[in-house]
């Protein structure tokens, strides 16, 4: 593959030395920012929530400088670290916001971040609908208009905007980065421009959550996916052309008004391009499996791991959303009286990888073979978990973060009455309801498939666990740092290494040692001025009387450290006023002789301004850890004046050099894409409107439908609809999809 040289590719613009020298040198088998002191950050001017967190500024940038506010950048700190989030902004419900994606960029001297909103077919065409060009008068607008609601922004005659914006995710034998959503499919972006260009697959290869002929479908899917970190193999020596399932994701529904629910386990073959669909059934029952949502999914060298997740879908509430413009009062009234608590239990579902057998059948989104899937109980709800890659003698470890009365499903609204006594305020309005009232937990999980046992050891830290909600990526706990590594030893050049012990690609020898295994967290501490009392009402069953919350006196927020093995906590509990996002772990450039899982923990953070903040910080910074010391505090803080991202999810961490590979093999073009003049061609859109209703009375002739066919055309007028499509669509993904590329390429 490296038959040439080819010179590293780095979006960083200055591969210049360091501006100055570090404190002191650290041994050469330690990160150099090992050395260096903790900075002391001066709390924010209010407990609780920062304004800071429901702004962003949609403007793009491309590698606009990061300053070095405090402290000093790691030499060895090299690589990028994507962000996904929303663009969030007081007033719409953040976790239904545009995607707004980052990357952050470092070459030991310097430091940048990228920035671009994520713009589907279903992003452009809103401004022209919502702008009106569609209607025929006023009813066909109410009928067309995209509203916020708590899952997505719906229209009722055309469906749910497909927006990614909750986690990056490599795609290693495809070359392609995704961005993900619960409630769309993942979008793959260009790692340099940060424009999305293709969804994975086609919405025809996508059962909808919702059974409607809508152009744009409600699509429910995983917003984490899970990849094999193993070389992609044939299913069998007669079927060279297709391989053992390693790429997973779901698709399915819950049980609503609209339908009683079914999940898939869906898996991408990335030598076909092709989606295939697995029904599960409870193994116990024979029954469907039915799930609130399927936030996260992990795989497992023989077993595939889906966690049903606190983040409840609530119809009535959406539907009002949706229907009833402006009328919050009677929304807020459907949202109290059909809310549900979610599970107070998490519920892992296992299915065997050897039941994935991909067939004719398994093409089918429909229809597809039914597979059993197993179920256990534990620790308390959850949304995020990691699991080990290798499952030695049939026993799965898992690793998860419970938070029993975390409920997603809900948003802060102004003047909604808070359990302090105090009201919600406009710059709230649109927040997620995201702080658990109970103290969250770390569980351990050893789930036994041969005796079809699980063993639980729950681990809570004062300090630490309060407001578990977003994970960290969990790229050291299953294969993904790995994974990520050994492409980049692979494709880009390096010095020769001197380390002659080396036993594997890169020198690196792999596999982190037991002691050592750990993952990293943020947690939101507590916050009373984020739980309205409707919520703990809901709650109240679980989390008992007021009197046992920290009400008063609150806990802040942190970063730790968990090791999985001794259950040990090791954090920085950040200032007052100052809240923290998914801590991403970077390796030391270093390696191999740093060992490959120390480095640094970038995160993300935000408080509001205060006399105390330095010259170029907005109270929205970047912050870089010592991984192996995170209690001594950041020991950088980055910022920029046109930094302002507030609230983000998730993010990865992909090492440098990588931008040529990933940015679809420039110039032959990326080697999948959807062909989106296809995906959604008008006439077929209009023909599935047309005999939506009349599919369900197939004994009663067409003719009688007139009047049906007549009203679709009326309400979704698509000769307008055609023309939004052909010039504020269409245009922006010019790609088609390659030739069907072999194995062998
Ligand atoms: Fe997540």
């Amino acid at each position: 593959m490296n038959e040439a040289p080819k010179p590293p590719v780095s979006p960083l613009p200055f591969p210049v030395p360091r501006d100055e020298p570090p404190p002191a040198p650290a041994p050469a088998h330690e990160p150099d920012g090992t050395t260096y002191p903790g900075l002391q950050v001066p709390p924010g001017p209010r407990p609780g929530m920062p304004h800071n967190a429901m702004t962003s500024d949609r403007t793009p940038y491309t590698r606009e400088p990061l300053k070095v506010l405090a402290g000093t950048l790691p030499p060895d700190l090299h690589g990028h670290v994507y962000v996904a989030g929303p663009s969030v902004h007081a007033g719409s419900p953040a976790l239904a916001s545009d995607g707004l994606v980052l990357r952050l960029d470092f070459d030991g001297a310097h430091a940048t971040f990228s920035s671009a909103i994520m713009k589907t077919p279903s992003y452009y065409a809103r401004e022209p609908i919502n702008a009106g060009e569609t209607k025929r008068g006023p009813l066909t607008r109410y009928l067309q208009e995209f509203r916020d609601t708590t899952l997505s922004d719906v229209s009722i005659a055309y469906g749910a905007q497909e927006a990614p914006n909750t986690a990056p995710f490599l795609v290693e034998g495809e070359n392609m980065l995704l961005v993900t959503t619960d409630a769309g499919r993942p979008w793959a972006i260009h790692p340099l421009t940060l424009k999305a260009y293709t969804p994975l697959g086609y919405k025809r290869e996508w059962k909808a959550a919702v059974p409607a002929p809508w152009a744009f479908p409600l699509l429910q899917s995983t917003a984490h996916p899970a990849f094999a970190p193993e070389p992609a193999v044939p299913i069998s020596p007669e079927k060279e052309s297709q391989q053992k399932p390693r790429l997973f994701f779901t698709n399915h529904a819950p049980k609503w008004p609209l339908g009683d629910g079914w999940t898939q386990l869906v898996t991408w073959d990335t030598w076909e391009n092709r989606l295939h669909h697995w029904a599960l059934m409870d193994a116990a029952s024979g029954k469907p499996v039915v799930t609130q949502s399927l936030h996260q999914i992990a795989v497992t060298r023989d077993y595939v791991v889906l966690l049903d997740s606190n983040f409840p879908v609530n119809f009535w509430s959406i539907a009002a959303q949706a229907a009833l413009p402006g009328m919050t009062r009677v929304q807020r009234f459907v949202d109290r009286v059909t809310s549900e608590p979610s599970y107070p239990q998490a519920v892992f579902w296992v299915v065997k990888r050897s039941d994935l057998r991909p067939s004719p059948g398994t093409l089918s989104r429909d229809d597809p073979p039914r597979i059993p899937a197993y179920r256990f109980q534990a620790g308390g709800g959850g949304l995020h978990f990691a699991a080990r890659y290798e499952n030695p003698d049939d026993i799965i470890t898992l690793v998860a973060g419970h938070s029993p009365s975390e409920d997603l499903s809900h948003t802060l609204e102004e003047g909604d009455l808070l359990i302090n006594g105090n009201r919600a305020q406009a710059y709230q309005q649109g927040m997620p309801t995201a702080v658990p009232m109970t103290r969250s937990s770390l569980g351990v999980h050893r789930i036994d498939m041969r005796r079809l046992r699980l063993e639980s050891r729950l681990h809570a830290h004062d300090d630490f666990t309060w407001g578990l909600t977003v994970f960290s990526n969990a790229g050291l706990i299953n294969g993904e740092l790995e994974t990520n590594l050994r492409l980049y030893l692979r494709e880009v050049p390096r010095p020769p290494t001197q380390d002659s012990s080396s036993d594997d690609v890169g020198g690196v020898k792999w596999g982190i040692p037991d002691d050592e295994l750990a993952i990293y967290f943020n947690s939101d501490g507590f916050t009373a001025d984020m739980v309205p009392e409707h919520l703990y009402q809901l709650y109240k069953p679980i989390v008992g009387d007021k009197a046992g919350l920290p009400i008063q006196e609150g806990r802040a927020a942190s970063f730790f450290k968990f090791f999985v093995h001794s259950g040990r906590f090791e954090g920085y509990v950040l200032p007052t006023g100052w809240f923290g996002f998914a801590p991403q772990f970077v390796p030391s450039i270093k390696l191999p002789k740093v060992p490959y899982w120390k480095g640094y923990v970038v995160a993300l953070v935000v408080s509001d301004p205060t006399p105390d903040l330095p010259l170029n910080s907005t109270g929205d910074e970047v912050w870089i850890f010592d991984s192996e010391n995170i209690a001594k505090g950041p020991i950088c803080r980055l910022g920029s004046r046109n930094f302002d991202v507030g609230m983000t999810l998730h993010t990865t961490f992909l090492p440098p050099g990588l931008g040529d590979i990933l940015d679809g093999n420039i110039p032959e073009g990326p080697p999948y894409a959807v062909n989106v003049r296809e995906d959604y061609n008008v006439d077929e859109i209009q023909k599935a409107y047309e005999d939506w209703l009349p599919g369900f009375f197939p004994r009663i002739p067409k003719a009688l439908f007139a009047p049906w066919r007549m009203g679709v055309r009326w309400a979704l007028n698509f000769p307008k609809l055609r023309k939004v499509f052909e010039r504020d669509v269409y245009p922006h993904f010019p790609l088609r999809p390659p030739e069907k590329h072999s194995k062998n390429e």
